[in-house]
């Protein structure tokens, strides 16, 4: 039984001890991220893509793992990493839970421009519609996550999808590369609705440090499994993949976005950007899932490849667990320079202690910041809403039968 709360653990699978050889599937990555500008954040990404251009293409005439000799698939053979098995055969099931997790996501399918931000673009044309500290998280939110989502769609495409060699866990990331560019969509679609500077918003994670320094935080663990030249089969390459998969479920999907999030849905509750904080709550919703995915294959990885999990590789998440709480902190510092919509930062001190206990309990560390509690409850409920319900009452989505759509 599937639930959209982040309690939900992995089914426990027979722990494997990985085969000695590697031989990941062939999917090469295609260095063609869209970031030429040299630029802070871009720069280093966009250099190392460059770099790998001439690697990749060597690398793309490798054929995809397809056919095997020697008998059919057997489930109990497939593995997340390094594994043997056809990944172009999806079934036999193993991983059933990846796929009932991407059953759900398809089940909760919406499109940006399908909530009406009329009232929103009236308050944002209203002077008075809005005070300055609340244009500021406005502005600052979209700033962030305008180039968020590419980055997590990037990483999904060019890095991840290649070093997962089992099939369903593979289809799920399919799906939620579609969802990070519907969320891409979302906050170009609110920045188009609301007539704000492009250059601004696209290039705030260029210009403001308090979201540089995040994404620059984020860079290197996408880097590192995109070069061509990088293959999973060592226990240093295969912690260095479930680093950056614990980077980027528990600590970007699972962290990073809980101050914005919070703050425009915030600003929802008091019944302002209704809009907006509509089309955050069914992000949310879908971020939520990914987090959930991120550490059901974090834990499954750790069940088949013990050997990965030692003092050093904990000790070494844990110091990142740390920086990205500190990173987060400063940026509700400077989002929230003084108290709004009932919010200050320092409320979210112990909110986003909160968040990243819960993250790293749930991958089997222990709790960072003993006896944090939510400061935000209300929160809890917004992920916890069933699709069938919209937060705001601004409508009712059901998309649950989509043979039976109406489209009127
Ligand atoms: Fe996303
Ligand atoms: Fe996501």
């Amino acid at each position: 039984m599937l639930t959209w709360d982040d309690e939900v653990t992995p089914s426990p699978q027979r722990t494997h001890t990985p085969p000695a050889s590697n031989s990941p599937s062939g999917v090469t990555a295609s260095p063609s991220l869209a970031m030429h500008t040299p630029s802070p954040a871009s720069a280093s990404l966009a250099a190392a893509q460059a770099s790998a251009h001439a690697q990749a293409l060597a690398q793309a005439a490798v054929a995809p793992r397809s056919a095997h000799a020697g008998g059919r698939v057997s489930a109990a053979d497939k593995r997340i990493i390094n594994g043997q098995t056809d990944v172009n055969q999806l079934v036999p099931f193993k991983y059933k839970w990846a796929w009932e997790k991407y059953l759900a996501t398809c089940a909760n399918h919406w499109m940006p421009q399908e909530v009406n931000m009329s009232r929103d673009i009236a308050t944002w044309k209203d002077p008075n519609g809005l005070s300055e500290d609340e244009r500021r998280i406005v502005k600052r939110n979209l700033g962030f996550f305008v180039t968020a989502d590419s980055l997590a769609a990037n990483n999904i495409v060019l890095g991840t999808y290649r070093h997962i060699t089992a099939p369903e866990c593979r289809q799920f990331l399919l799906r939620q590369a579609f969802e990070e560019a519907i969320h891409t969509h979302a906050y170009q679609y609110i920045v188009e609705s609301l007539g704000l500077d492009e250059g601004e918003i696209f290039n705030a994670y260029n210009e403001v440090a308090s979201i540089r320094d995040k994404d620059q935080f984020l860079i290197p663990f996408i880097e590192a499994i995109m070069d061509p030249s990088f293959k999973t089969g060592t226990p240093e390459n295969d912690q260095t993949l479930l680093k950056s998969l614990i980077v980027f479920a528990c600590l970007m999907e699972g962290l990073f976005f809980y101050v914005g999030f919070t703050q425009i849905l915030a600003l929802g509750r008091q019944n302002k950007m209704t809009g907006a904080a509509e089309q955050y709550q069914y992000i949310l919703r879908d971020e939520s899932m990914h987090c959930n995915f991120g550490i059901d294959l974090i834990n499954q990885l750790k069940l088949e490849n013990p050997h990965l999990w030692t003092a050093e590789f904990k000790a070494e998440i844990k110091a990142l667990f740390e920086k990205a709480v500190e990173l987060e902190y400063r940026y509700a510092e400077d989002t929230m320079p003084r108290g709004v919509l009932g919010l200050n930062a320092s409320m979210f001190k112990g909110y986003l202690r909160y968040i990243a206990n819960r993250r790293a309990t749930q991958i089997g560390l222990e709790a960072l910041f003993p006896n944090e509690e939510n400061p935000f409850p209300w929160m809890s409920e917004m992920i916890d809403l069933k699709k069938e319900r919209n937060f705001f009452e601004t409508r009712v989505i059901e998309y649950q039968s989509g043979g039976a759509l109406s489209w009127d």
